[in-house]
């Protein structure tokens, strides 16, 4: 898509949006533009979800295939109802304990809904978003503003207005800056259309958070399979898309600690043999190599959740070609972090033992 707008940010208080500004960016999505504006977990590239033109113009920005649907944020129970034909009681007991917050709910959508938002489907991906400035947006607009993360499809999703300039300067008019995002990675989405509501993308509220309120749910298979390529039902469609890839090659490397960090010094002193310029994006602070080649990446799973994917950014800004990152426990919010690594790394190494 070529530049044809001069995008400007407009930085604004979380805690006190200027009504000025919101005001200006809500008229924009009335007209029918696309903007971006944060929210609790990634920036969001946000246009009127029951505009079948609006929802275009996002995915032709984005470079984002047709058939991966949007996720419609709203900003209360009225609006979320005219969007759906059924809230199921389970559904009811996430939405009071969990909104507004990072968790997405897929139920079946009403006709009020165009197809293109969609993707075609007959379910609906809708939220609240715990952020302000994002709730004060669509109540001004007094519409339901379809978003996906505001990244180039592919890319890891923005945590900052920088890294939607960095995207989609040029592309869209105006920036919302409300500084850095809280949670750092996407929304939890869950399919409370099936009789145990499945997780389709791991994300801000983990599965033990939500089984403490529901019960047992599941994770969809494709999400405890090990990165294997073959065909599947996608029952969410982003699934089966690359994401989260920096330009510099993600190598991973998970199992046992003492393991993973020998193995880490060696590939870094293997790949700077061969000339590469490495970083290494760790949750250890005893790793035995140069400081300068660290990216620290946090000491608990939240902080390392909310600098995830800044650090993948930040190590193409510094030009490194080989990203090796240490990988996380499977626990909690530790699960889609993983998630997230996993889909931006090209090489996935084990490293049980001393041998391997
Ligand atoms: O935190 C978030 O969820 C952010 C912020 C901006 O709200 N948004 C976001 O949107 O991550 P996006 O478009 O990047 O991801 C939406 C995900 C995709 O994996 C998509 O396939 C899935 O939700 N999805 C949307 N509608 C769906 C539906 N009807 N059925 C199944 N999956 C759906
Ligand atoms: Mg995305």
């Amino acid at each position: 898509m070529k530049k044809k707008f001069r995008t400007v940010i407009r930085k604004l208080d979380e805690k006190r949006p200027n009504q000025n500004i919101i005001k200006n960016a809500s008229d924009l999505i009335r007209r029918g533009e696309i903007i971006a504006f944060p929210t609790e977990t990634v920036y969001g590239l946000g246009g009127n979800a029951l505009d079948p033109s609006s929802v275009s113009k996002i995915f032709e920005i984005k470079g984002r295939p047709p058939d991966n649907p949007l996720i419609i944020h709203v900003a209360d129970m009225k609006m979320l109802k005219t969007l759906v034909i059924q809230i199921p009681p389970k559904a009811h007991r996430i939405i009071k304990k969990f909104w507004p917050g990072p968790i997405t709910l897929i139920l079946k959508k009403s006709n009020l809904v165009p197809e293109i938002t969609t993707g075609g489907l007959n379910t609906v991906a809708v939220r609240i978003p715990r952020n302000k400035i994002a709730l004060a947006l669509i109540k001004k607009s007094g519409l339901p503003i379809a978003a996906p993360s505001a990244n180039i499809s592919g890319r890891p999703s923005p945590t900052s207005a920088i890294h939607v300039k960095d995207d989609l300067a040029g592309k869209i008019k105006l920036i919302l800056d409300g500084g850095s995002t809280t949670i750092g990675i996407e929304s939890t989405v869950i399919d409370m259309t099936q009789r145990i509501p499945v997780i389709l993308r791991p994300g801000g509220i983990s599965k033990e958070s939500i089984e403490d309120e529901i019960g047992k749910i599941c994770f969809h298979d494709s999400l405890l399979s090990n990165g294997s390529k073959k065909t599947r039902i996608h029952r969410s469609p982003g699934m089966k898309y690359q994401h989260y890839s920096p330009k510099a090659k993600v190598m991973l490397v998970e199992g046992v600690e003492n393991h993973v960090k020998k193995r880490i010094i060696q590939l870094t002193e293997k790949l700077e043999g061969e000339g590469k310029k490495v970083t290494i994006m760790t949750t250890s602070k005893s790793l035995k190599v140069n400081p300068e080649k660290i990216q620290y990446m946090g000491r608990t799973l939240e902080t390392v959740a909310r600098n995830l994917f800044a650090n993948l950014r930040q190590a193409d800004k510094d030009k490194i070609d080989v990203i090796i990152v240490q990988g996380v426990q499977y626990k909690k919010s530790g699960f889609a972090i993983m998630n997230r690594l996993k889909k931006a790394a090209s090489t996935r190494i084990s490293a049980q033992s001393k041998s391997n």
